[in-house]
């Protein structure tokens, strides 16, 4: 490569290592191709407690007593191993019909007047703000009346109360309560206590405990910060339920979209397939409750303006775990349920699925454009299974657009399979997912320069990089994962005739209860924060344009030429120009750019995302310390020279006339 020789002062200054300008071409006169509305979108798995413990306000574990162990979450301080007559009180498991959906209760017997009591610890804790409110809601069966309150207490560690109600339990048959409390302080481990007045027999089922204040107030509703973090960045579709929970590891264990739908307290609770995974993180109190169900997703792709993006099982258990088959033969309520999900989404109210939408509280359809078949399925077990669902969707719904797996690994024999079988049966988008550490991430940028402009469209729907190796404990956030992941970006954005959506993986992770490593937004009980990947994710999504436009260097795309990376688009709503740099060099370097095919009109803008170590992180402490600044730009005319950062990604914005 060549390069233009200048003094530039501000390099200079800014002790960069040589002061040679790159020379940058931008052609904006004509449209290279239209960038998708969906290119940068959102990957939701409940892995790492994002729905329950997470995304899914609840905050009492356990509520229905369906875990394996019934009364896992609860504790029963004052009961001991004395016989039961000399106990305060004490709660049994109570298993009705085995056809019912929500099969267990607790029976609670009570000897001692306010001498029992029963303490819930929530999802490694419960996060209460001073001064919020909560709301909780139980159902109960007073025999006889013998209990004349139900008294509730959100207590600290010291036992200390911080907000308390009660309910008075007016009937001997089931009936649902409801009652609210407000913390006088904050706190980011509190636990629910429940004791009674009275003596005598009590059932209760689904206690729950929501905080007032949810997105949107919805009762029952999701996490605000979390959600207002993942509207923030704008995406243009969001991907659910996962990963490979949607395989399970047995297909009993598969997620089941039907079964997530209707009232909460129906829907029948299954272990997370995250539970015992991995032997270096075992979760044994991961179920999940499925309030978080295939409804709440989609209203949640609308409140943060995405396009849904369902992926259901195809009938093939996690290859990882058992790999269990459906006999092709036996395919059908697999294929049914995928048709079903479409008709919940976008049937009118005279179908039976989307009577159920409407009766659920959303009669006008979802507008679902686009579901999955499967996830890192391989080998022709998956080709076989695969063809019969397109069959069935494109007969009944040719509007669909199907997204087919192809593996879980990014190259090799079974990438290489799925990939020709793929392209043969005209699949028309195919997920792939890249676990790769920083360096592939840049030594990559130029991965789909060469793809088949003829075949399927491309979803790279799972990637991050790993600072140390894919599911070890010690991957970190930190800085260079996020600028190579930037540099690899500019890439799939150059390719954006053949890349359709791409998603970063997984997407939250609870600080204490968290499974898998490296994530794109950590959380506690109270508070959470986006990490450098996360803001990288941001600028893309929030100026990615609406038309691909050439940017080269000596006449070639720039993927990687002296640690430098860019891409450009224009928006054709602001009227901008929107040129994408990723230094990943230790200096700083100068570019030179040369905009042709528009006017430019004086003003602009850049937003800089930069930290001078590679292992630099975002954290609760410091929740911001990676984050984008943004300053005015005035270029004079249609050249002019910028100044790149070591290890920085620059969004330059500029106006047009
Ligand atoms: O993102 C975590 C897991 O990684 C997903 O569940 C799976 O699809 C991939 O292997």
């Amino acid at each position: 490569m060549k390069y233009k020789l200048k003094i530039i002062t501000a390099a200079l200054l800014l002790g960069a290592a040589n002061a040679l300008a790159i020379d940058l071409e931008v052609d904006a006169s004509k449209s290279l191709t239209k960038i998708q509305p969906t290119m940068y979108g959102i990957f939701f798995e409940d892995i790492n407690f994002a729905a329950d413990g997470g995304l899914y306000a609840e905050m009492v574990k356990n509520r229905s007593f369906e875990f394996e162990n019934r009364l896992m979450g609860w504790k029963q301080p004052n009961t001991s191993a004395h016989s039961f007559n000399e106990q305060s009180g004490i709660a049994d498991i109570i298993h009705t019909a085995d056809n019912k959906t929500n099969k267990n209760f607790a029976r609670f017997t009570i000897n001692d007047d306010q001498g029992y009591e029963i303490i819930n610890e929530g999802f490694r804790g419960m996060g209460v703000k001073k001064d919020a409110r909560y709301n909780l809601t139980l159902k109960a069966a007073n025999h006889d009346g013998a209990i004349k309150k139900i008294l509730v207490q959100l207590i600290d560690k010291d036992k200390k109360v911080l907000g308390e109600t009660s309910i008075t339990p007016n009937a001997n048959e089931w009936k649902s309560y409801s009652a609210q409390l407000s913390a006088k302080a904050t706190e980011a481990k509190a636990q629910l206590k429940i004791s009674f007045v009275g003596k005598g027999t009590i059932d209760l089922d689904m206690i729950s405990l929501f905080p007032e204040e949810t997105w949107k107030n919805r009762k029952g509703g999701l996490r605000k910060d979390l959600v207002q973090l993942l509207y923030d960045l704008k995406p243009g579709f969001l991907r659910f339920p996962g990963g490979c929970i949607v395989e399970g590891r047995t297909l009993a264990e598969r997620y089941q979209w039907k079964k997530t739908v209707g009232n909460v307290e129906d829907r029948e609770s299954m272990i997370n397939r995250w539970n015992k995974e991995f032997a270096h993180k075992p979760a044994p109190d991961y179920f999940q409750s499925f309030g978080l169900g295939f409804y709440e997703y989609f209203q949640l792709s609308e409140d943060i303006g995405a396009s849904p993006l369902p992926i259901l099982s195809c009938g093939i258990a996690c290859q990882f775990n058992t790999g269990e088959l459906v006999p092709l033969a036996e395919l059908d309520p697999y294929v049914q349920d995928a048709l079903d999900l479409i008709e919940f989404a976008n049937g009118d109210l005279t179908t039976p699925w989307g009577k159920v939408r409407a009766d659920m509280g959303h009669p006008k359809p979802f507008n679902l454009k686009m579901i999955g078949v499967g996830n890192e399925q391989w080998g022709y077990q998956y080709i076989e299974r695969f063809k019969v669902f397109q069959a069935a969707i494109k007969a009944k719904y040719p509007e669909i657009q199907i997204v087919s797996g192809a593996g879980p690994f990014p190259e090799g024999p079974h990438f290489d399979y799925a990939q020709a079988e793929l392209k043969k049966l005209k699949a028309e988008l195919v997920d792939e997912h890249y676990y790769k550490d920083s360096k592939w991430f840049r030594e990559n940028a130029g991965r789909y320069d060469k793809y088949d402009r003829n075949g399927p469209k491309i979803f790279a729907g799972e990637y991050a990089a790993q600072s140390v190796a894919t599911v070890s404990p010690d991957n970190k956030n930190n800085w260079e994962t996020a600028f190579s992941e930037a540099a690899f970006m500019t890439g799939l954005e150059r390719n954006a005739d053949v890349v359709y959506l791409t998603s970063y993986a997984p997407l939250l992770a609870h600080v204490d209860a968290w499974q898998w490593t490296p994530d794109l937004i950590w959380f506690n009980n109270l508070e959470s924060y986006g990490t450098t990947n996360y803001y990288v994710q941001k600028l893309f999504s929030n100026n990615k344009g609406t038309d691909l436009i050439s940017l080269t260097s000596q006449g070639v795309p720039v993927t990687g030429q002296n640690n430098l990376f860019a891409s450009a688009t224009k928006d054709s709503t602001t009227k901008e120009i929107i040129v994408k740099l990723v230094n990943t060099d230790k200096n700083a370097q100068t570019v030179a750019i040369n905009v042709n095919g528009e006017k430019l009109n004086g003003s602009g803008k850049l937003i800089i995302l930069t930290s001078a170590g590679l292992d630099d992180l975002n954290s609760f402490e410091k929740p911001k310390n990676i984050y984008p600044v943004e300053k005015k730009f005035s270029p004079k005319g249609n050249k002019m020279d910028l100044d790149l950062g070591p290890y920085s990604v620059t969004i330059l914005k500029l106006k047009v006339k």
